[in-house]
């Protein structure tokens, strides 16, 4: 029900006990087809003439659950669940985008995305203009072109933790004619809802906080159905003319602006290149999803309560956190996320790149690995790692400093976490002084 608020929807939006069995959790669907009732629902499914299941690779009934609940809990029409983020992020911009298309994006993303965007889009002959400062809403006018498709940015940068101003950027993509795509992995509708504030499209890598587990790689697209494609029929031709793999339909006209996107993106791009998520994997994310808010707020309270530490501890020379009122980007966070911004913070030690190889070394409850978002605390240095791929000119315009350590401040008890900290920083000085001494 649309009115249930957050913490009903995340346990009960999108399912019903089993009709058949009458199972109340929902049943991991492990089929790869479905039998048709006859030739013509077979028919009419092909032709999309009627919506049901045809085969694991285009739609699953437990994959089905976990798009209705996330379409749910971020206020928009309907989602597509995928095998990964990188997935879900390459499916949303090819979507509407293809060979001579230009995309606009921050360059203060994930260095996945990043090397997704400035090489492997390039190769399928898609230009993308980074934007380095993404507060300048004239960087991002000016880098806009005719050509150019979608603007694309994360509601909580990672790992720089900057929070963007969606509302500003919106405007800029809405004035030129094109959607702004955001991945708002790192806040989760919990902390950000960014479709109140104007964002047409939104993308999660599932794998991190909605899983909330560490076990299962998934991504998701969500339409925020506002976006008035059919408006720009010269701009946006995949959605509004005929698609002669559909017998000539055209999405906008046969489903209407409001869920044009996200179909096709489901029963053209999905159908052809079969990124599916697993339906045991979207039975995971609908374990992690019942207790979001649960786990985000005790994330958020032992992430401050880090982040606070860290900032008047006397081996730490900065700390990347926008709920800490030093941040540029703390009113950003207190219109945007009032809730709080999320468990992944990072900050830089004052003994550079070996104190901070160190710490990551010698902390044990902390697990080093290149992940966020796991109820357990991670720990990792991205220039060596998560961003190694990218020179150090482009690790520093995705906010990577060569000393930067990344947290994803799990949901273990405070005090343990502190002092995990407490005895990687005594592993640290040991080495700058021995350091100094050499
Ligand atoms: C913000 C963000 N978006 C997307 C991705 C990619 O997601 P996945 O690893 O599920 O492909 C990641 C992965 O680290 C991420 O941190």
């Amino acid at each position: 029900m649309s009115d249930w608020r957050f913490e009903t929807q995340q346990i009960h939006a999108g399912s019903a006990p089993d009709p058949v069995t009458n199972a109340r959790a929902t049943p991991i669907y492990k089929t790869t087809s479905y039998v048709f009732n006859s030739s013509d629902h077979a028919k009419n499914l092909f032709a999309l003439a009627e919506f049901g299941n045809i085969y694991t690779r285009i739609n699953n009934p437990t994959q089905a659950v976990i798009e209705e609940r996330i379409a749910a809990l971020e206020g928009g029409t309907a989602a597509l669940a995928v095998a990964s983020g990188s997935a879900a992020i390459t499916y949303a911009v090819l979507n509407i985008a293809g060979a001579g298309d230009h995309i606009v994006s921050s360059s203060s993303i994930y260095g996945g995305t990043y090397n997704l965007f400035k090489y492997t889009l390039a190769k399928l002959g898609i230009d993308v203009t980074f934007v380095e400062n993404q507060d300048d809403a004239d960087e991002w006018k000016a880098a806009i072109r005719p050509n150019t498709k979608l603007l694309f940015a994360e509601t909580i940068g990672n790992p720089r933790i900057n929070i963007l101003d969606i509302e500003k950027v919106a405007e800029v993509a809405h004035r030129a004619d094109v959607p702004l795509i955001v991945d708002n992995t790192i806040a989760t509708p919990y902390l950000i809802r960014p479709f109140e504030f104007g964002a047409d499209i939104v993308v999660h890598s599932a794998t991190k906080f909605l899983g909330g587990h560490g076990t299962v790689i998934a991504g998701l697209i969500v339409d925020g159905g506002r976006f008035p494609w059919s408006q720009h029929v010269d701009k946006f031709p995949g959605l509004t003319e005929p698609d002669p793999s559909y017998h000539g339909a055209s999405y906008t006209t046969v489903l209407g602006d409001g869920i044009a996107y996200v179909i096709k993106a489901r029963v053209q791009l999905l159908r052809d290149t079969g990124a599916a998520i697993a339906p045991d994997t979207a039975f995971s994310l609908i374990q992690g999803v019942e207790t979001l808010s649960l786990r985000i707020e005790r994330h958020v309270e032992n992430a401050q309560a880090v982040a606070e530490w860290l900032e008047g501890h006397p081996d730490v020379a900065s700390v990347n956190y926008s709920g800490l009122p030093s941040s540029p980007w703390y009113e950003v966070a207190a219109k945007y996320a009032p809730r709080g911004v999320g468990a992944v913070l990072s900050f830089e030690l004052k003994g550079g790149v070996d104190a901070g190889r160190a710490l990551v070394e010698s902390v044990t409850l902390f697990s080093h690995l290149a992940n966020i978002g796991d109820v357990r605390s991670l720990i990792i240095h991205p220039a060596s790692t998560t961003h190694s791929q990218l020179t150090p000119e482009q690790q520093l315009t995705t906010g990577v400093t060569p000393g930067l350590v990344r947290l994803s401040v799990g949901l273990e008890n405070i005090d343990d976490i502190k002092a995990d900290l407490e005895a990687g920083f005594a592993a640290a000085r040991k080495v700058s002084a021995a350091n100094a001494n050499a």
